[in-house]
């Protein structure tokens, strides 16, 4: 009873931010994203009666009490849907380079959820690995398909219509995203606890709520018509909206760096020469560049020469969850 999956991270074109069920991870609102090539998490799950409990190796070292208790924890999921009671062993390795800003946690659970159903020999369809994959981390639910995936927050109790879908495939448009590199310190407030206490104390997230479904839609029509600077503008103002939401949670939430603030400015002035360019920043300090493939290098190099930039590192639209013998 054993399996392995990987599962690239995505970046989210209209953030989730904000929860109605902590427990079943049920959005607020819908989101989007591009799952990217570059960046993964392969995990190996065996369930296997010698063991006395689970076992969590994250690059190849026994993983921290905190990743181990949410590890064990979904694969307790796995364990009732399957009906065995087995404990497992999970081996990760992160290509999620810390440098780059990237949060783990997508591909992470993307991946566990994969190689765990398949170990569990569950034949789950990707719409149920997506809503398996959701109750590990919110965003993972989306890395189960490759390009450009929305998340529909579904509206049930039982969370049974939340779950991602493909919107376009990653061969059918090609772009770029520069992840840009400002801050390598830990943050402070985890996504987690920064969306809950925004959604708890901050005035703004009622204008957050009365407008992220029109992004939603924006975004989605310009993917459609392939139109990137209708999606540009979008990302850029969705990404800034959700960041003046936290602005007024109590107490405040500031994930920006001088350095975030550079990029921000420099992309705004690319845009003022010509260059179709635009930011999106998720709950920390790095900053993540969009452009077309045709202006990829010279985004690239004018980055280069921000002193606030630590480092710059390019994907392009990615595939979804696939399975390693
Ligand atoms: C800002 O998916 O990491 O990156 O569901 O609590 O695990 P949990 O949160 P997580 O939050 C992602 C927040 C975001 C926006 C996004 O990816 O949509």
């Amino acid at each position: 009873m054993q399996a392995t999956a990987k599962a690239n991270t995505n970046i989210a074109l209209i953030k989730y931010w904000g929860k109605r069920d902590d427990t079943l991870f049920l959005p607020m609102n819908s989101s989007l994203s591009i799952t990217l090539d570059g960046f993964y998490t392969i995990t190996t799950v065996e369930f296997c009666k010698e063991l006395a409990k689970d076992a969590f190796f994250l690059n190849n070292r026994p993983a921290s009490e905190r990743e181990f208790n949410k590890v064990s924890q979904f694969l307790n999921h796995i364990r009732n849907l399957a009906g065995i009671h087995l404990p497992a062993v999970v081996t990760s390795e992160n290509k999620v380079p810390t440098a780059a800003g990237f949060a783990s946690s997508a591909s992470g659970f993307a991946a566990l959820a994969a190689a765990a159903a398949k170990a569990a020999n569950l034949e789950l369809s990707k719409k149920e690995l997506s809503i398996l994959a959701r109750q590990g981390s919110g965003s993972a639910c989306r890395s189960i398909y490759g390009g450009y995936v929305e998340w529909q927050k579904g509206i049930e109790s039982d969370g049974s219509d939340s779950f991602a879908n493909q919107l376009l495939p990653e061969e059918d448009w090609n772009i770029s995203i520069l992840s840009v590199l400002v801050a390598s310190e830990e943050k402070k407030v985890s996504s987690r606890e920064g969306m809950k206490r925004t959604v708890d104390t901050s005035p703004f997230y009622d204008g957050w709520l009365h407008t992220v479904q029109k992004d939603f839609e924006t975004a989605k029509e310009a993917i459609k018509s392939k139109d990137f600077e209708k999606l540009g503008k979008v990302v850029e103002a969705n990404s800034l909206k959700m960041h003046a939401t936290m602005l007024g949670a109590e107490p405040p939430i500031l994930y920006w760096q001088s350095g975030t603030m550079e990029i921000m400015h420099h992309i705004q002035k690319l845009r003022l020469s010509g260059i179709l360019a635009y930011f999106t920043i998720d709950a920390g300090a790095n900053v993540k560049v969009l452009c077309l493939p045709s202006d990829e290098q010279s985004v690239y190099e004018s980055l280069l020469t921000l002193p606030a930039v630590q480092s710059v590192i390019t994907c392009h639209p990615g595939s979804g969850v696939t399975y390693l013998s």
